[in-house]
């Protein structure tokens, strides 16, 4: 699988081009979307990560997990340069033979830090109950739990108040999730309340504040 490749031996330049690039250290980040409406955002999110890492001398690849549902809402076609969007027929596709590559795991290797944004209430239920029937659950369920994991839930409001939801949070966070809560506005549905997700920008600072994190741990 060409595309993928550990930044430990990937010394490729990555997307945005730099002035100095040897100062730069490369940094993989997996983007998992899930079917909440919030997904026509991972453009606009995908595109805050790569900006605001450039602004920390951090050269990142970003690759996309997207769910069947996630792509609803937005096209390869809106994504910046070089970003790679995976979906589960890609899993599936590349895998003929024992002995060939499998997507998820191959992801897991290759990404340094993996965030869902939006994390559906769906998606978060089957993570904390630890089912894996699709690549983004896969990649969540072979995690190597020393690197981190952010998400960001995005749902209507009774759905995010819901007694369920409150007990899924607080498990995501005990297994060393970064949570970064929805906020308060008028929902993509008619209704007002929290739930909706963080804005594109806010989650960009989370990621980039844990890739740097990550650094001064090792
Ligand atoms: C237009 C539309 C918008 C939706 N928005 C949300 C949402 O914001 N949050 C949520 O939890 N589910 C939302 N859903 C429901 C999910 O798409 C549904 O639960 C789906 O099965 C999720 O699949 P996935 O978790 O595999 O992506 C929405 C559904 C539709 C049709």
């Amino acid at each position: 699988m060409s595309a993928i490749a550990n930044s430990d031996t990937n010394a490729a330049p990555a997307s945005p081009p730099t002035s100095n690039p040897s100062s730069f250290r490369t940094k993989h980040v997996l983007l998992g979307a899930t079917g909440s409406v919030a997904s026509i955002k991972i453009p606009q999110l995908a595109q805050n990560i790569l900006t605001l890492g450039h602004h920390h001398n951090l050269s990142i690849t970003i690759s996309i997990a997207a769910s069947a549902s996630s792509l609803h809402f937005f096209r390869q076609s809106q994504l910046p340069p070089k970003v790679t969007l995976y979906t589960d027929k890609d899993e599936w596709s590349q895998w003929q033979k024992i002995g060939d590559p499998v997507l998820h795991i191959e992801l897991r290797k290759w990404a340094d830090l993996v965030v869902v944004a939006p994390l559906d209430a769906n998606t978060m239920a089957k993570v904390v109950g630890g089912f894996c029937d699709n690549l983004l659950t896969c990649v969540l369920r072979a995690w190597d739990m020393r690197r981190p994991r952010v998400v960001a839930p995005a749902m209507n409001h009774m759905m995010w108040e819901h007694l369920v939801t409150n007990v899924q949070v607080r498990q995501l966070r005990e297994m060393g999730f970064v949570v970064v809560d929805p906020v308060e506005k008028a929902l993509a549905c008619g209704d007002y309340g929290m739930g909706a997700m963080a804005e594109p920008e806010h989650i960009a600072k989370v990621v980039v504040e844990q890739l740097l994190l990550q650094e001064t741990d090792q």
